[in-house]
């Protein structure tokens, strides 16, 4: 059984790729060190699974430690890697914070795989690196812009890095997966996104309101030149983006070493923020409480991808619908009220 070691393993995206890589035949390694997840996570990928997880606890900047797990399982043949901070508001605010822990540990890892011969390496990228594009919908070519954080710029000089290791040792090959807006959970229920504090993105923030944790949701800007005046992104259920890192994994497996590709891992449809919530409260029988608020600085006003790439090369193309993500993330999020 082929070893993958997962970097964040038991955050949001990473948890639903380790359950996706163990349907796949796959034996997954977490690396995490909880900074943002929870360790009940790893019970309930048991649970889903019916697998104990190997899991190291540990902060993968921190080489030695994480030599020690390459040196424990000699037969890693790649590694995915989603550990970093996400937070964009918060990298405006603390940007030392996102460039050590995203770039410096990034750097980390790469030696680590140097150093044991790694042979695939699969990275969570955003659209955050096309900015405000010129046409809504971009493709791979599609020019990478200024970023409007410090955390998006981490996300271009972490590609950067990526490809430049793999021009000067091409002994291993990598993908950088350009996700759109994650949404939705496992539809077990059993494992989501955990937001601490306040969250910022839109649909833990939904959900949040619907339960009464969040007294109202404000939507930043009603008069931005779409449809119904509001923004509009490529929401992508989670179960479907994890899928699509077992694809790239897959394809890296049967490409030279030296390749680095970028693919956009989104739906190829936008919706609005309104579409959201109507969405949302028709799915679930619910009524959101929301108010329009001013814009948010940075905002990009439009944004969805053209999947065409990852259809043709990964053989990957999402499946579930916005409504069904939005059901999962509402059941995600009453199951947390039994957690309390
Ligand atoms: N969620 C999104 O909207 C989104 C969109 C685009 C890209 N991404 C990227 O995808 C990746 C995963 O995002 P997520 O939403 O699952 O985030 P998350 O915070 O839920 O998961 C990240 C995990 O990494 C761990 N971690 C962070 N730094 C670490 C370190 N130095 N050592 C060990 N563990 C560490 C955290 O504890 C957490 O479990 C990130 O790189 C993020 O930038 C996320």
């Amino acid at each position: 059984m082929e070893e993958i070691l997962v970097t964040g393993g038991t955050g949001y995206i990473g948890s639903h790729t380790v359950v996706e890589l163990i349907e796949s035949g796959y034996k997954p390694i977490i690396v995490d060190d909880f900074r943002n997840s929870k360790p009940f996570i790893l019970d309930r990928l048991a649970e889903i699974t019916g697998e104990e997880i190997t899991q190291y606890k540990l902060d993968c900047a921190d080489e030695e430690a994480l030599s020690e797990v390459f040196e424990k399982h000699p037969n890693i043949a790649g590694v995915i890697h989603f550990a970093a901070d996400k937070a964009v508001g918060e990298s405006a605010i603390n940007p030392l914070k996102y460039y050590d822990n995203n770039i410096g540990g990034l750097v980390t890892v790469l030696k680590v795989l140097l150093k044991f011969k790694v042979q695939h390496f699969v990275f969570s990228s955003s659209c955050t690196v096309y900015g405000e594009p010129e046409s809504p919908v971009v493709i791979e070519s599609t020019p990478i812009q200024n970023a409007a954080s410090p955390y998006g710029d981490t996300k271009i000089i972490c590609e950067r890095i990526i490809q430049n290791t793999v021009q000067a040792n091409p002994n291993f090959n990598a993908t950088l997966l350009r996700y759109f807006n994650p949404i939705g959970a496992h539809p077990s229920a059993l494992i989501g996104e955990l937001p601490q504090g306040i969250p910022n993105n839109l649909v833990p923030y939904i959900t949040q309101t619907a339960n009464g944790i969040r007294e109202s949701l404000t939507v930043y800007g009603d008069d931005y030149p779409t449809e119904d005046g509001t923004c509009i992104r490529d929401y992508i259920h989670v179960v479907d983006l994890a899928k699509a890192h077992v694809n790239a994994i897959k394809w890296l497996s049967n490409e030279p070493a030296g390749v680095v590709e970028a693919f956009n891992i989104g739906t190829g449809k936008g919706s609005s923020v309104l579409e959201i919530i109507r969405t949302f409260e028709a799915v679930n029988q619910l009524k959101i409480k929301y108010a329009i608020g001013p814009k948010r600085a940075g905002d990009v006003i439009q944004i969805y991808a053209n999947p065409t790439k990852a259809k043709t090369v990964l053989n990957w193309t999402a499946k579930y619908t916005i409504a069904d993500a939005l059901k999962h993330s509402w059941n995600w999020e009453k199951s947390l009220l039994t957690l309390k």
